[in-house]
């Protein structure tokens, strides 16, 4: 009996191997790739870093690589040149996207931005975000408002350091990009910062919905297995998504009333969104407007704070790049001793540390999955229809022919010459480019370089415990530093 089982399962194994073989010849225009296991792919080949194992991958089988992932097929772009291909010479062709089973989770999936096929409501809910939140304009007269969460911040920090406590970085930084975030959509603070539990329970809810998009979902791969939801992402996305909808939700039905009777604006965001859903009903509705502000909470509240966590410990572990970032900031600090985002927006050390941490710590180093939306040429390769594609953006920021010690934190590498973050120079994407790059860029730019300089100037720190410096995709932003003392009596 035990002989016959043996043999029936050597059949099946092979049976589906052959099977497996054959289609992988069938697509022989697709790139090279590791030819994985029968049904799963290259699952078990990922491991718990990804970009990393896939970097691994991509040094035996080239530039372009194509991974089996269940039913799913991805080419993966791994060097500049590669990536310059997918998002700049064949933008329009890759430019699509797949909405993965956890977005189903939402009460309106086909709303968000992220998942959106590149169609007239999404350009003009990307029309929309330029106009009212990032044009040079609009980023200047909402800098009274970064200036406030930040100084709500250091209010904080000053009083943290007075008693000598704890503090935890990647808790504040997360609690003043929400209520930057907050504040210049709806004209509140959605987080107290004395209020450990309010603190608590949204730094959860965003851990939650960064973890479920994170993590490789096995219904997305084997889509039979969607009513099940065996890794319980659904569940778990859709409750953490309702505390964001929730504060969304109720701004928006008070703000209406108010419109509605004729009470003085705000002049936030969500006034303009609400202008803007009235003057282009056909494409953008209420259910964008409460959709955008929701997405941009999550996209603005997870990738800002993580970067300035990364950016402070870098700094502690190399004093003298902590320093002279101090003596340059210093150097264009008021009379009135605060740090003034006009004043640093031009600092070369600053932002030279901003993108070698960037350049170490992409907060997204797959970039979120494109989707070909026609069949097309990469390299060598033709590509069909509906491809999954991913842009390593990790591998290409370390790439040995580009970067020299890739591995280094050597912020001076950035000072004399104009590689930087905007889509142009494809060895350093941390925002994508082309199409689909990050519509968030100029404000993340600014709110960042404010907290770390804010952060850097006002106060002496500490490493509480030992960090993951190599990071993960699970990697929260909590590292601990403790103020240890306030310099020139805590400016
Ligand atoms: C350090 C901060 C940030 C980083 C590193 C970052 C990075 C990214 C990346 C890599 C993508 C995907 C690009 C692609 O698919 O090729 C993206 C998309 C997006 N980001 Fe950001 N982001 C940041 C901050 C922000 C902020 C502050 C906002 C606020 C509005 C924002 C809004 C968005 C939106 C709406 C998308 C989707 C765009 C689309 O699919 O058309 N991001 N971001």
């Amino acid at each position: 009996m035990k002989l016959l089982l043996l043999i029936l399962t050597s059949f099946i194994f092979c049976f589906f191997f052959l099977l497996h073989g054959l289609n992988l010849y069938r697509t022989r225009r697709l790139p090279p790739g590791p030819l994985g296991f029968p049904i799963i792919g290259s699952l078990l080949e990922l491991g718990p870093k990804p970009h990393e194992s896939l970097a691994k991958l991509a040094h035996k089988h080239g530039p372009f690589m194509t991974i089996k992932l269940g039913t799913i097929t991805s080419v993966i772009a791994s060097t500049p040149d590669a990536a310059k291909d997918v998002l700049q010479r064949n933008d329009g062709a890759c430019s699509g996207r797949t909405m993965p089973d956890v977005a189903t989770a939402l009460d309106h999936p086909e709303a968000g931005i992220l998942w959106m096929p590149p169609d007239e409501t999404w350009r003009a809910i990307r029309k929309a975000l330029n106009i009212y939140l990032t044009n040079p304009k609009k980023l200047h007269s909402n800098m009274a408002i970064r200036h406030n969460v930040v100084q709500g911040a250091l209010d904080f920090l000053r009083e943290s350091a007075r008693k000598r406590s704890v503090v935890d970085v990647g808790k504040l930084v997360f609690s003043v990009s929400l209520n930057q975030m907050s504040n210049t959509f709806i004209s509140q603070n959605v987080i107290n910062y004395n209020d450990s539990n309010s603190v608590e329970r949204f730094k959860m809810a965003m851990d939650t919905v960064k973890k479920t998009h994170g993590k490789f979902n096995i219904t997305d791969m084997f889509p039979l297995l969607k009513p099940f939801d065996p890794q319980n992402l659904r569940r778990q996305m859709k409750m953490a998504h309702h505390l964001f909808d929730d504060v969304v939700e109720v701004a928006l039905r008070e703000r209406r009333k108010h419109r509605e009777l004729k009470m003085q604006r705000y002049g936030d965001m969500l006034d303009s969104l609400l202008d803007y859903s009235q003057e282009n009903k056909d494409k953008f509705s209420l259910i964008h407007v409460k959709s955008l502000i929701v997405d941009s909470f999550l996209a603005g509240a997870d990738t800002s704070p993580r970067t300035t966590s990364w950016a402070m410990t870098e700094m502690l572990f190399n004093p003298d790049v902590y320093s002279r970032v101090r003596k340059e900031v210093s150097e264009v600090v008021g009379e009135d001793g605060k740090v003034h985002e006009a004043k640093i927006l031009d600092l070369p050390y600053l932002h030279a540390v901003i993108k070698e941490t960037m350049r170490l710590h992409p907060p997204i180093p797959l970039l979120a999955p494109h989707k070909t939306m026609k069949e097309v040429k990469l390299g060598d390769f033709i590509i069909p229809t509906n491809t999954q594609i991913l842009v390593n953006a990790w591998a290409v920021a370390r790439d040995p022919n580009y970067w020299e010690n890739p591995s280094v934190f050597m912020p001076g590498r950035f000072l004399g010459n104009k590689v930087d973050y905007k889509g142009q120079h494809f060895q350093f994407i941390p925002f994508g480019s082309g199409r689909r790059m990050c519509p968030g860029t100029p404000l993340a730019h600014r709110m960042v370089s404010l907290m770390v300089a804010s952060f850097v100037y006002h106060f002496d720190w500490n490493l509480h415990h030992k960090v993951d410096m190599d990071g993960n995709l699970d990697l929260s932003t909590q590292f601990i530093a403790t103020p240890i003392h306030c310099l020139n009596s805590c400016r």
